[in-house]
């Protein structure tokens, strides 16, 4: 296994930067962005569940129709590429859905009834998320957002701009995405989206709070 320095990965974390302003004639190689996806795909997630699908959106005509919905923001344009991240619905403890984690992991059996058990009191008590759709989205939704963040630093890392899109308008955007045929709104929804591509202009540098401000050492 290679150690990547660590002034060249933190390098990459001060290169990458919300990008608004892409150079649209800039494709991301197919090869490079399936990476970027298997950055995705490899991330980790609470109990495995791996509640995502990445939707990637390169239809010119779909880019249009979302894009009122999405702030009008001209990188709907612009982006070499598109990925709109599902987050699973209803993913809980005793669904189908955690039957498949289970056979991913090859457990059958007492041990299978025994990891269940854990998964009931973890998903109904300990972090307290059946107790409406809604929580139990927003739980899926979270494990999405670390592989959208693995997906941007991956980016960063090969030179690929993104920006991590939320402000749009959810009802609307999963209205057309669904109404495509793209997945079953009973069981999938938009949980964040994200653009690629190249900036075509300087970004300013961060302001970000120091270190310290952050950062508390307990010991
Ligand atoms: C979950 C999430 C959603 C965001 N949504 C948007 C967005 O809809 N539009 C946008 O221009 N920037 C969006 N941003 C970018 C933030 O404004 C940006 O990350 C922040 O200002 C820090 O700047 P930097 O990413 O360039 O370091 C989003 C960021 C995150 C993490």
């Amino acid at each position: 296994m290679t150690i990547f320095n660590k002034d060249d990965i933190l390098n990459a974390f001060h290169y990458r930067a919300s990008t608004r302003s892409y150079d649209g004639n800039k494709k991301i190689p197919a090869d490079e962005f399936n990476a970027i996806l298997e950055m995705g795909r490899l991330s980790p997630s609470s109990v495995g569940s791996e509640p995502w699908q990445f939707l990637v959106l390169q239809n010119a005509n779909l880019r249009q129709k979302l894009k009122p919905y999405c702030w009008g923001i001209p990188t709907m344009e612009t982006s070499s590429h598109i990925v709109a991240i599902l987050a699973k619905k209803n993913a809980r403890y005793d669904t189908p859905y955690f039957g498949q984690i289970m056979d991913r992991r090859g457990l059958q059996g007492d041990d299978r009834a025994k990891i269940m058990e854990v998964y009931k009191k973890f998903q109904s008590e300990d972090i307290a998320i059946l107790e409406s759709d809604r929580t139990l989205f927003d739980w899926a939704s979270k494990q999405t957002y670390i592989a959208l963040a693995n997906m941007m630093t991956g980016a960063a890392m090969m030179g690929i701009d993104s920006c991590p899109i939320e402000g749009f308008d959810y009802q609307e955007v999963n209205r057309i995405l669904a109404d495509e045929g793209l997945f079953d709104p009973n069981e999938w929804g938009v949980s964040v989206m994200v653009t690629f591509g190249f900036r075509d202009k300087e970004i300013r540098p961060k302001a970000r709070k120091t270190f310290e401000q952050v950062v508390k050492f307990v010991e």
